[in-house]
């Protein structure tokens, strides 16, 4: 039975359906609990020509290393790739595969959070948790006065889109590539002009080397006082210290991250007792009107299933020279 190296493989919800799929598909799972490293590689991937990754970050010293054990097929159970070098990928002659999951997991957290933003939720919960049941400081907004800009109307944009439009707010939007569905809910406009009329932005394009820290010093200045800001695409789109600079000043009302800068390494592991270095991490939890999470927008029990068979599938195509709808490189 061919064998597939898994990494990151989580005990408490993976393994089973790995187990599943796997006995469904004829293929064996070698799985580690750890991201790949120089230290795991040969060990988790003995007897396996496929490994499959979660967003943890693939170098070219890593790349080299699964080449040279004898990987051909890398598959990232996530949506987007820009963990992965891929100029190393194709150095080492290493084919790459994404098996993403559905838009819904991600697109509701994003309105949950946009609406956790509008209405202070930080606020309300840290106060009823010490029976502080007062209504100073907590007013919140509704959406039907708002404008919600929405950046990047791929798969993820154009669910929000479809699900605000049951709020009654204007809805704008920005993608380099206009699309149709998108356009029954938003105004498209360039970027400078959505800056000057959202209330609150929402992200959902993904990381490139063209807009990173695409919110930043200047594109805060140009947006509206006490704008919220809400990203559930990636940390790297927006500049931390400006953003912890905005907030200081009132510039930003309120924002909502699932994900920020530097946060490999850190998220999906116990830190309680350490002291972490993530300096703008910790800034930015302290503000009352800044809600973090810890990169979890896509954790569904529907993700769960759908990532794990659609990455096995797409490594069983590879091993079988078939075509390969996911492979992207
Ligand atoms: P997609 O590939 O369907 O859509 C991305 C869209 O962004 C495309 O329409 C593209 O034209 C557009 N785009 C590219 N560069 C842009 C730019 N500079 N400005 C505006 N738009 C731009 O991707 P999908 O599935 O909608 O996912 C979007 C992003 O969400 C992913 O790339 C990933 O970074 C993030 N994500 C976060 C998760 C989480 O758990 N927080 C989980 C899944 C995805």
């Amino acid at each position: 039975m061919k064998k597939v190296a898994v990494f990151n493989l989580r005990e408490f919800d993976e393994a089973e359906w790995f187990e599943r799929y796997g006995k469904e598909l004829g293929l064996a799972i070698s799985g580690c609990p750890d991201a790949p490293s120089l230290e795991n590689i040969a060990r988790v991937t003995e007897g396996c020509e496929c490994a499959d990754i979660i967003t943890s970050q693939i170098t070219e010293e890593l790349m080299a290393e699964f080449a040279r054990c004898g990987i051909r097929y890398l598959v990232t159970r996530t949506i987007g790739y820009d963990h992965i070098d891929m100029a190393a990928a194709g150095k080492y002659g290493i084919r790459v595969g994404n098996a993403p999951y559905g838009p819904n997991g991600v697109a509701e957290y994003a309105v949950m959070l946009i609406l956790m933003s509008i209405r202070n939720m930080k606020r309300i919960l840290e106060r009823t948790n010490i029976q502080d049941y007062t209504l100073q400081g907590i007013r919140g907004r509704e959406l039907a006065d708002l404008t919600v800009g929405v950046i990047g109307t791929g798969r993820i944009g154009r669910t929000v889109l479809k699900n605000l439009s049951g709020f009654g707010c204007r809805l704008l939007a920005y993608d380099p590539h206009v699309s149709r569905e998108a356009a029954r809910y938003a105004d498209y406009m360039p970027l400078s002009e959505l800056w000057r009329q959202a209330d609150v932005i929402t992200l959902h394009a993904p990381l490139t080397e063209e807009n990173f820290h695409l919110i930043g010093k200047k594109t805060l200045q140009e947006m509206k006082d006490g704008v919220v800001i809400v990203n559930t695409a990636r940390g790297g789109l927006i500049d931390s210290d400006a953003l912890i600079e905005a907030v200081e000043k009132g510039k930003v009302g309120a924002a909502a991250l699932d994900v920020v800068e530097n946060e490999f390494g850190l998220y999906y592991y116990d830190h309680k007792a350490d002291v972490l270095e993530n300096r703008q991490l910790a800034i930015l939890r302290s503000f009352p009107n800044v809600t973090v999470s810890h990169h979890m927008a896509f954790y569904t029990d529907n993700y769960t299933r759908t990532v794990i068979r659609d990455s096995l599938e797409s490594c069983r195509l590879f091993l079988e020279g078939k075509p390969n709808p996911w492979q992207v490189g």
